[in-house]
């Protein structure tokens, strides 16, 4: 199974609204199958050659309700200086999350979103994630900070349905939070 700009769900599809079910573990072959081609549509969508090859749109993570499967699967690749952070996690459930905040300077994008939506989008500065990770192949608990952290929360939206626009405030889409974490 290979994903292409082609699977990929619009927010113009109601689907994108989706409530995602849980997996049953360990995996059923299906499961991992879908799980492995989004990982690797995320890494793909990352090589600048191969991206172009197969016109892949870039992306940093995917869940799999942007293929249509309403699903608790989602797949997350940063590439930092010193490592790449990545996750391919089923039935992931955020077990805790700091009063502090962060957000993207810019704002956020996704695959499933080519309108434009400008603003901040504030997320926990530090979580911590529990699910199976297909990578490792074991029930993990993630701790995670900065663009990962982000980036995990913005996939963790998707299973209930959540967009990242949701978050952004109409009035004051700019505003800043002088606590927060700036990235
Ligand atoms: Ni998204």
């Amino acid at each position: 199974m290979k994903i292409t700009c082609e699977n990929i769900i619009l927010d113009t599809d109601p689907r994108i609204r989706m409530k995602s079910e849980p997996v049953s573990l360990p995996l059923s072959d299906e499961d991992k199958e879908l799980l492995s081609a989004m990982l690797e549509y995320v890494r793909n969508s990352q090589d600048e050659e191969i991206a172009q090859q197969d016109n892949l749109q870039p992306a940093v993570g995917i869940a799999a309700i942007q293929v249509g499967v309403p699903k608790q699967l989602i797949a997350v690749v940063i590439p930092e200086e010193d490592k790449v952070y990545e996750a391919a996690l089923a039935n992931p459930k955020i077990i805790s999350e700091s009063v502090q905040n962060s957000y993207l300077d810019n704002g956020e994008g996704c695959l499933s979103v080519h309108d434009v939506h400008e603003g901040h989008v504030f997320r926990h500065a530090r979580i911590k994630v529990r699910g199976y990770d297909l990578i490792q192949d074991k029930k993990v608990v993630i701790s995670a900070e900065g663009f990962f952290a982000i980036a995990l929360q913005h996939e963790i939206d998707h299973l209930s349905g959540k967009l990242f626009y949701d978050h952004i405030d109409e009035n004051d889409p700019w505003k800043e939070d002088e606590e927060a974490e700036v990235i």
